[in-house]
């Protein structure tokens, strides 16, 4: 059922329970995402897409990535609120990840020239499940995973040793925004490559992160297609 929403000002028209960020898109409206792909299930953990929504005269900050849509609703994508929280995500970030191309592009498009949060171990790795999401959902592998919690969360393969099902088709370093894990030859089978969790550093993307319209993207999408097809023939479990 098709409901109406007024998304900054602008009435549009969209499948009830659909994630406030499609109503966006189809208004044209930019949300800035870390850990949301549209071909992947929501995860909802980077906070960065947050919005202020006015439902039955109350007003709350949601995520708009798996926030369902329900007629009525009114939605505000770039209140002082809401920029007050992508600020402090953002300069989080840069503490964490100062190194990497798309948390110093998200800084520089909000206009943070330094971060006030203290510096503690340098990573990579932003947390954003991608990787493991891709790896699971769309691959259907699940050779990664999130691991341990708080300052120790990181994604690992089991008991953090080489994977014996990762099928090395590289979607999970492709998917990666941040570049830390990587292809590598693997010495076992000759043929193949296994991916590894390292520190690799990524260029800046050509086409400053916007997903939705690169090209890169779909053409990633056919060429994983064919690789997971590809491995899928050529290591088929015989049938009796
Ligand atoms: S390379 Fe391995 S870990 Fe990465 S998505 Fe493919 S199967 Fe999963
Ligand atoms: S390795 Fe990359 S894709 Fe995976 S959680 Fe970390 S930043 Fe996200
Ligand atoms: S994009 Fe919505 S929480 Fe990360």
């Amino acid at each position: 059922m098709k409901v109406a929403i007024i998304i900054d000002g602008r009435r549009v028209q969209i499948d009830r329970g659909a994630p406030i960020i499609d109503a966006a898109r189809k208004a044209g409206i930019f949300i800035p995402t870390l850990c949301y792909h549209e071909a992947l299930k929501a995860y909802g953990s980077c906070r960065l897409c947050m919005v202020e929504v006015i439902q039955n005269k109350q007003s709350r900050l949601v995520t708009s990535c798996n926030f369902p849509v329900e007629g009525g609703m009114e939605v505000f994508t770039d209140t002082p609120r809401v920029r007050k929280i992508r600020r402090v995500i953002v300069e989080l970030l840069l503490a964490r990840c100062p190194d990497v191309p798309l948390i110093q592009t998200l800084a520089r498009q909000m206009g943070i020239d330094f971060s006030r949060f203290k510096k503690k171990e340098e990573k990579q790795c932003i947390l954003c499940g991608l990787c493991v999401r891709f790896c699971e959902e769309v691959v259907g592998v699940g050779a990664i995973g999130l691991a341990n919690r708080g300052t120790e969360r990181e994604v690992a393969t089991p008991f953090r040793v080489a994977s014996d099902v990762c099928i090395g088709c590289g979607s999970c370093t492709y998917i990666c925004p941040t570049g830390c894990i990587e292809m590598v030859p693997d010495e076992e089978r000759p043929k193949l490559r296994r991916m590894n969790l390292g520190k690799l550093s990524l260029s800046p993307c050509p086409n400053n992160y916007q997903c939705e319209a690169c090209s890169i993207e779909q053409e990633f999408f056919e060429d994983i297609k064919r690789v997971i097809a590809d491995f899928r023939n050529r290591h088929k479990t015989p049938s009796f």
